[in-house]
């Protein structure tokens, strides 16, 4: 049995960054006050990491792809009792399909909890950039969902810490390592994933137009009234 690429280079950074940016956007909005700023930060930080991902899900190498762990009801509920993660299903090297139902969960509450914050106010001097474009109430109610929200990713969260300790204490297998240097060792032969510096380079252009994007959404002007003819 050999060490197995499974997890190219720019899925792991994007995972321990995307969890670190996502504690400290939870812990500065905690401290509030001039921490706000940071909150900020952190949370456009999560957003250009989550358009990355979205398009790494579509192009990226084989694992990171949401076809390969992304099934219908019919191979869920099969896999589900088969437990491809021994390693005898060489598809499923990669998230599980149940893992993979988390992986989804927690990219699109994540989502949702960045766009509520663009249009978030917190009553004193922190306006999300995209509150201009929308009436006081509008704002309050979003803020109000953006708050709610925040127990969602909690939850989403504390479960996927909860199985990655099931999976080591219950069945004995260790998900983190590969998640921090790359490799599995499987009982069925797979297919590795690319993960050359080709791969590397193209993920860090990814990672520089998801900012770009970022950058001009959060910079977006209130359209110029037309101005009077006289
Ligand atoms: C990973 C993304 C984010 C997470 C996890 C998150 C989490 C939170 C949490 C937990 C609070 C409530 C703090 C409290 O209990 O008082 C909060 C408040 C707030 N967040 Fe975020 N947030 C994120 C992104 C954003 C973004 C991108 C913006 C705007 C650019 C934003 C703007 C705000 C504002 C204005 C408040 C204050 C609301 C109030 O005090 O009523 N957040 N956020
Ligand atoms: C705020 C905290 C966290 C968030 C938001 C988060 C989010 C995610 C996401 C989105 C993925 C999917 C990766 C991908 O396919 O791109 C993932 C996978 C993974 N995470 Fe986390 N994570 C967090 C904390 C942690 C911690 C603390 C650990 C270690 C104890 C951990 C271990 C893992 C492992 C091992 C996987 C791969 C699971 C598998 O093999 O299917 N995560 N996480």
């Amino acid at each position: 049995m050999k060490p197995i690429r499974i997890w190219d280079l720019p899925t792991r950074l994007f995972h321990w960054s995307f969890a670190a940016l996502a504690v400290a956007a939870y812990v500065t909005a905690k401290t509030g006050g001039n921490a706000m700023i940071y909150h900020f930060w952190c949370g456009y930080a999560v957003f250009a990491l989550l358009l990355f991902r979205l398009v790494w899900g579509i192009a990226g190498p084989r694992y990171a792809r949401f076809s390969a762990f992304l099934t219908g009801p019919r191979t869920f509920f099969r896999t589900w009792r088969a437990r491809p993660d021994s390693g005898t299903d060489a598809r499923f090297a990669g998230h599980t399909p149940l893992g993979g139902l988390s992986v989804i969960a927690m990219l699109l509450f994540f989502g949702i909890q960045v766009v509520l914050g663009l249009f978030s106010n917190d009553d004193i001097f922190n306006d999300g950039p995209l509150v201009k474009f929308i009436d006081k109430d509008t704002s309050d109610m979003l803020t109000g969902w953006h708050l709610r929200n925040h127990w969602v990713l909690i939850a989403l969260v504390a479960l996927h810490v909860l199985a990655i300790v099931y999976y080591r204490v219950a069945r004995k297998k260790d998900l983190i390592r590969p998640m921090i240097l790359g490799d599995k060792t499987l009982a069925t032969p797979a297919r590795p994933a690319r993960d050359d510096w080709r791969v590397r380079a193209g993920a860090l252009v990814l990672v520089v137009l998801a900012s770009a994007v970022v950058y001009r959404i959060v910079h977006l002007a209130p359209a110029v009234a037309a101005l009077p003819s006289y």
